[in-house]
């Protein structure tokens, strides 16, 4: 009882327990309510497309919000409020007929599998009923599998990714598996390619050259795709993969603007892209690659910027490096580079795991997002969990120092004189996620884990402006074995001085929580549930992944 006391006073809201059930849960006090659930329309021609009972016809599928929302960022414009959300994948059981038994059946199933994916963008108003969609706003739009795009940095126009369609080589189509979100300096979004490898089949012979191999191309795709699509197909357009694990730049405020994939950035399985600036005014992103023992990276531009000057190269011209930690503490960032790596530099990008293993960097327990504290110079990034770690393969080392990590742990760094273009960091373990009612050894978490906040698989961060460090989950959610008393998915906030990490939102069973922002007025969050289970949110027919609006009953600022 007495932790309990001391976390409530260290927090603006008395910690909550866990939850088992299929809804979603805030501290007294607090009050929650969808904001847009998949299938929303956008604009009044989609208003009554979406049935609970079949989802979304394939005709209004791109004038509707995605399923699956993740990352997502405030915006706004000449007084106008505005939200870029992305769409991760598709649960195509839920999506399709009942006959297609989760596989596309046709060119029209597929086109409402890709639309119901990649990016809303949407604006929002505060009215009496709280945050709504405005319908029909000029600003809303999708951005989707299909949305023609432009390259930029040294890979784009390179030979590795022209295609038959796009010889030239600067003109891609598409941003897909959208996870997190990234917010520039100058207010355009930032969104992040994680999976994309399993959007590519073939339906005859390809080459399984060492970049496919390394990014897991060329296995069984996700959505048939190929079957009905040229450009998904290895067999007929085997550089179009090349295309994608990129960071693509959109401006929220301009619906006619054309997404910018920055090459200079690096390909990998992007989880999001966090923006900060060198002491100097050169731009820093801090990027995690998501799979089990790949890297975390930085791109670093050779420009500087301060409000109101242009932003021309600073996404295109820079260094890309990974980073290396060191048992004692220590770590640096290496440079990618054709000295450093013997590739060239369109090799580098395209193949930025290829480079980072070349250079030495450190394997790590799948990054996933990185957050940068507003309050002092200092970054952390989630380990979410890695099977694979231990024995000879993947040895255990210093930030990733579990064999079979199940639980997780988040990753601290603050760079050399407080400059994020410093090339050398001092590192440590903010908390190691784990189970202290099941485990007294490291698989029972650091000291600041308690049965009282227990929690695995940490993904999602964000920091609000007071410099709390906004946790969400995505875990096992049995409440079982290793995992019992963690219960749902959830969203805990983490005070960086004192340790102290104390729950404040449970999803719904079946559910992770992924994707934090808050109004512009910081009195309401808006948290994105996705692939809940049961009937969430309605109760009734198909679940629905949504982003919820969470604010507190007084009126005061929450973030
Ligand atoms: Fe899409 Fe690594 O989460
Ligand atoms: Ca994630
Ligand atoms: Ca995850
Ligand atoms: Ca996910």
């Amino acid at each position: 009882a007495s932790s309990a006391r001391a976390q409530a006073a260290a927090f603006a809201f008395e910690p909550i327990s866990i939850s088992t059930d299929f809804d979603v849960h805030v501290p007294q006090g607090y009050q929650w309510q969808p904001l847009v659930k998949w299938g929303q329309a956008l604009f009044s021609e989609a208003e009554g497309a979406y049935s609970p009972e079949t989802g979304v016809p394939v005709a209004m599928s791109d004038k509707v919000f995605g399923e699956n929302t993740d990352g997502m960022e405030t915006f706004e414009d000449e007084g106008h409020v505005l939200l870029a959300i992305n769409s991760e994948y598709v649960n195509p059981e839920t999506n399709l007929p009942a006959a297609s038994e989760g596989v596309p059946q046709n060119a029209d199933e597929v086109m409402l599998l890709k639309n119901m994916q990649g990016v809303t963008v949407l604006e929002i108003a505060n009215d009496d009923n709280g945050w709504q969609v405005v319908l029909d706003s000029p600003y809303n739009r999708r951005i989707t599998h299909e949305t023609q795009m432009t390259m930029d940095g040294p890979a784009a126009g390179s030979d590795l990714v022209k295609t038959n369609a796009d010889p030239e080589g600067m003109s891609p189509k598409g941003t897909m598996n959208n996870c997190g979100s990234g917010k520039t300096l100058w207010g355009t979004y930032l969104t992040c390619e994680e999976n994309f490898n399993g959007y590519f089949g073939a339906t005859g012979e390809f080459e399984e050259t060492d970049g496919f191999v390394r990014y897991g191309i060329g296995g069984e795709s996700r959505y048939a795709y190929e079957k009905y699509d040229e450009r998904y197909d290895l067999s007929k357009e085997p550089n179009e993969p090349h295309r994608h694990g990129w960071v693509t730049e959109i401006d929220p405020t301009d619906p006619e603007s054309t997404p910018v994939k920055h090459t200079a950035l690096g390909r990998f399985k992007h989880e999001n892209a966090e923006m900060v600036q060198a002491t100097d005014g050169r731009i820093v992103v801090y990027m995690g690659d998501d799979e089990r023992g790949e890297f975390m990276y930085r791109y670093v531009s050779n420009g500087t910027w301060s409000e109101g000057q242009p932003t021309d190269g600073l996404m295109s011209d820079g260094t890309l490096y990974a980073a290396r930690f060191n048992e004692d503490l220590t770590g640096e960032w290496l440079p990618l580079t054709p000295e450093t790596t013997g590739m060239t530099i369109e090799e580098v990008l395209v193949f930025s795991r290829l480079a980072a293993s070349a250079a030495g960097a450190t394997s790590m327990d799948r990054p996933e997002w990185i957050a940068a504290n507003p309050l002092r110079v200092e970054a952390y990034c989630a380990l979410t969990n890695n099977s694979k770690r231990g024995g000879e393969a993947m040895p255990v080392n210093g930030p990733n120092p579990r064999e079979t990590n199940e639980y997780g742990q988040i990753l601290r760094w603050r760079p050399a004189n407080e400059d994020h273009g410093a090339d050398t960091f001092t590192w440590d373990l903010y908390v190691m996620a784990g189970n202290p009612e099941v485990y007294d050894n490291t698989y029972g978490g650091s000291d600041n884990v308690t049965s009282g906040n227990m929690f695995n698989s940490p993904d999602g961060m964000a920091f609000s402006s007071d410099g709390m460090l906004w946790i969400q989950t995505d875990g096992d959610d049995s409440n079982e074995g290793d995992f019992a008393g963690m219960g749902n998915n959830q969203m805990l906030v983490g005070n960086p001085e004192t340790g102290e990490i104390a729950r404040f939102l449970t999803a719904p069973n079946g559910a992770e929580v992924t994707g934090l922002t808050w109004s512009p007025d910081r009195k309401v969050a808006f948290v994105g549930i996705q692939h809940p289970g049961g009937s969430w949110p309605d109760g009734e027919g198909k679940p629905r992944s949504s982003v919820i609006a969470v604010w507190r009953e007084d009126g005061a600022t929450i973030g």
